[in-house]
Order: structure tokens, then C-alpha cells, then sequence
């Protein structure tokens, strides 16, 4: 029996405008998990998960991008296309919620397999697995969500660069808060390229969120919460005119900022899915996550952001 592990994500900063090339911020959200483990049993390749119970060949289309990632493993690997192994799926990452779900899994699941047939998996096999698991599971992936949940460290990214950790040194807390709607990353990401097609000017939202992503990466170095709060109160502005929010992201992103946040923002591909409020204390975080729930939040979560 073997066993492969993977956290959720949150983009502090930089969602969509990271798939043009602008830089992104993203922490390991630890709060969330997803385990996998790989045992031989049948003459099979079969999946349990809370969605799923059955053969893997049989899986409806909509476990694409899941498939893919086993699939690709065990060619990868060498091993036979359909293995007598049962592989189990535990998540705590709600699913298309913003929070990295299919990249995580796929993750413990390249992890998971490639501990079983004893291989070492390296960073470069794992990224390529799971980005191309990714592009499958939404379009265009700039590959921030296989990059933050296959690491322990909150990372800049930018496509097609080498990955930066970055030392958080902000004395502040994230609330998480989800809005109980499933994202819609796919479509999302879809409409924004459409959006750049028909209108160029929206490439000045783009342009905009690159350049507060880049002033967040300042404050973040030099623990100034409150002007980090102000670029998220910023960059929700421009991604709502890109057309990636919704009433229940705006709903909870206004609740936040009148209930005492020093900023807020929709987190990921957005229109449903989960949003994010900066507080600078955690009284201050515990008492944001009552008004999140007040509002119809249907889950919250705190991370310590400088931990
Ligand atoms: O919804 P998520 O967690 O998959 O985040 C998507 C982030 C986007 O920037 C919208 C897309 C991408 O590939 O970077």
C-alpha cells in the first residue's frame, strides 16, 4: 500500500491575469487536504472518492482530467495501462471552488502511484502530469494551481518563468469563506479571452492587476497589511470587470469590507467558489467569519498568513 499527499491553494493575488503572463501570488492552503492511497486489489484499475465508486475505465467523461492524471502516471511509470490496483481518494478540498481541487488530486495521485511502483518522482515529471491533467480539467491552465499544491511554500508565479519562493513576512490572517456555489474556472477563463478578442481595452484590467500584484509582493515583504488590503479591495474591482465575479462573490466581498476587513477579493477562477478577506488580528478574523456566515457562507477557514 502506498500513499501520496497534496494541500489546497489560494491566489492572494493575480487570478486570470496570470494566464497573459502577469505575476501571480499564491499561498499552500493546509487547512484543506487531499490524501490518496494505492493498493492492489482485483485485476483492475478501479476508484473510490466521495463521487465515484468503480472501475476506472468506466468513469464518466466528466472525471476526464482525473483519468488523464492516472493514465499518464503509469505510462510515465512503465507500468501496465490497467493495473489490478484500487486507488482511494479523501479530499477535504471542496471541489471547483477555487481552491486547487483537481490539481491537488492529481498530485497525490502522481505521488501516489509512483511510491507504489517505488520511482522517484521528480518535480519537473510531477508539474508536466498534472499541468497536463490541468489542461483538461480547465482550457488554458497557467499551471499556478500545480505549482502551489505540489509546494510547501507560497510562491510568485509567472508563466513560463522559473518559480520564486517568497518569505511572507505580514503579521496579518486570511479568512477563507466559500460561497456554497460551485466555480466556474473553465467558462471563466473562456469569456475573459473572448472578452480580450472583442473589447482590447480590457487588457488595462490585466495590465492593472499585474501592477498590484506586484505592489502586494512589496507589502507582503514589508508586513504592510493594510496597504495589502487595499490592493485586494483593487484588484476585486478590476476582476468584477472582467466579468469573473458574481452576486454571491460581491455579496461576501462587501459583507467583509464593511464588517471590518482590511481588504477582499474573489480567490481563483471565480463566479461561485470561495473569496478571501485580510484581517489584521485574529479577533478581528474570528469576528469577520461571523459576518461571512451571517451572510451565507457556507464554510470559512483562517490561515495565519506570516506562520
Ligand atoms: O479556480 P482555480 O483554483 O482553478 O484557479 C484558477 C486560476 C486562473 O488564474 C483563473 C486560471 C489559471 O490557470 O491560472
Amino acid at each position: 500500500m502506498s500513499q501520496g499527499h497534496a494541500g489546497g491553494k489560494i491566489i492572494l493575488m493575480g487570478e486570470h491575469a496570470v494566464v497573459y503572463g502577469y505575476p501571480a501570488i499564491a499561498l499552500p492552503f493546509s487547512a484543506v487536504q487531499v490524501q490518496v492511497t494505492v493498493e492492489e486489489k482485483g485485476d483492475s484499475l478501479s476508484l473510490s472518492c466521495a463521487l465515484y465508486q468503480g472501475l476506472v475505465h468506466e468513469m464518466p467523461r466528466v472525471w476526464e482530467s482525473l483519468k488523464h492524471a492516472i493514465r499518464l502516471s503509469l505510462y510515465r511509470l512503465g507500468a501496465p495501462t490497467d493495473p489490478g490496483l484500487h486507488i482511494e481518494i479523501e479530499s477535504t478540498i471542496p471541489p471547483e471552488r477555487g481552491m486547487g481541487s483537481s490539481a491537488a488530486v492529481a498530485v497525490a495521485i502522481a505521488r501516489a502511484l509512483f511510491a507504489f511502483y517505488g520511482k522517484d518522482l521528480s518535480d519537473k515529471e510531477l508539474w508536466e502530469i498534472v499541468q497536463s491533467a490541468e489542461a483538461i480539467a480547465h482550457g488554458n491552465p497557467s499551471g499556478v494551481d500545480a505549482a502551489t499544491t505540489s509546494g510547501q511554500k507560497p510562491i510568485w508565479f509567472v508563466k513560463g518563468s522559473e518559480l520564486e519562493h517568497l518569505e511572507l513576512c505580514l503579521d496579518a490572517y486570511l479568512v477563507v469563506a466559500d460561497t456554497g456555489k460551485m466555480g466556474q474556472t473553465l467558462s471563466a477563463v473562456e469569456d475573459v479571452a473572448d472578452l480580450l478578442c472583442t473589447q482590447p481595452d480590457a487588457e488595462a484590467e490585466l495590465v492593472a492587476l499585474g501592477t498590484l500584484t506586484q505592489q502586494a509582493r512589496l507589502y507582503l515583504a514589508t508586513n504592510q497589511a493594510d496597504k495589502l488590503g487595499q490592493v485586494m479591495n483593487q484588484a476585486h474591482h478590476h476582476l468584477q470587470i472582467l466579468g469573473v465575479s458574481d452576486e454571491a462573490l460581491d455579496k461576501l466581498v462587501e459583507v467583509a469590507q464593511e464588517g471590518g476587513a482590511l481588504g477582499a477579493k474573489l480567490t481563483g477562477g471565480g463566479r461561485g467558489g470561495c473569496m478571501i478577506a485580510l484581517a489584521d488580528t485574529r479577533k478581528k478574523a474570528d469576528d469577520l467569519v461571523m459576518v461571512l456566515k451571517e451572510a451565507g457562507a457556507s464554510q470559512t477557514w483562517i490561515q495565519q498568513i506570516g506562520e
